[in-house]
């Protein structure tokens, strides 16, 4: 068995500064993005997603990023689901990037809001046929008794849409995440790593401070 307390690796490839940074986060993590895409990190928009329920216990899973802009950034789900309840009942999250291999992460917090319908249709309807259909089979986050009852259901649907079109399930659509705070992290030698933290001020700029790692 592996020791893991041997397990480490020496980070400090880059450094990060205050005076470095984009004065607005999106437009940084626009950069960062643009450089996880380049190095071709397998799906570097998987981001984890945490929710907290009823009982403050937070919740965790990977979901897509799908769409940022200044107003945030937009995954999709099935709204009945574990998190959608969850996001009904205490509509913030955070979200993390965890690009490891470029030894990066960047931490989303934020409130919550559904996008448009429009948005959500315009987005699924670009979905290939499988995903659409999949959409409609699963009641996410529901006990299903086996796998051969969704096989079936997705049977089903195949014959029930089976001219091509289908149509955006009410219980599926996009949230966007609008960011409060938002922090880059970037692994540096001997353990100094750089935390850059930016928080949204009430006139919608945006205060950049060095946190200690
Ligand atoms: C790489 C990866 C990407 C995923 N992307 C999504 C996604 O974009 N939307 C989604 O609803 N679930 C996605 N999932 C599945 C979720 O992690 C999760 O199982 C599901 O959304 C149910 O979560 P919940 O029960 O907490 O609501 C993804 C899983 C992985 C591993």
């Amino acid at each position: 068995m592996p020791d893991l307390s041997d397990f480490r690796e020496e980070y400090g490839h880059d450094i990060l500064t205050k005076e470095s940074v984009h004065p607005n986060p999106v437009e940084q993590f626009r950069i960062w993005f643009d450089y996880a895409v380049s190095q071709k990190i397998t799906e570097p928009n998987a981001m984890s997603l945490a929710t907290v329920d009823e009982h403050a216990q937070p919740w965790l899973r990977t979901v897509l990023l799908k769409a940022y802009d200044d107003r945030g950034f937009v995954f999709y789900t099935n709204y009945d689901s574990r998190k959608g309840k969850q996001l009904a009942n205490n509509p913030k999250a955070s979200v993390l990037f965890p690009w490891i291999q470029l030894e990066r992460q960047v931490i989303i917090n934020g409130e919550v809001e559904r996008v448009s319908n429009s948005e959500s249709l315009k987005y699924f309807s670009s979905r290939p046929f499988g995903s659409r259909l999949g959409a409609w089979v699963s009641q996410q986050s529901s006990v299903v008794s086996s796998r051969s009852l969704l096989l079936a259901k997705l049977e089903e649907m195949k014959r029930k849409f089976k001219n091509g079109e289908v149509p955006l399930p009410s219980f599926w659509g996009g949230y966007r995440v609008k960011p409060k705070t938002i922090e880059f992290w970037l692994g540096g030698k001997n353990r100094i790593h750089d935390r850059i933290f930016y928080s949204r001020r009430e006139d919608g700029t945006w205060s950049i401070e060095r946190l200690a790692p």
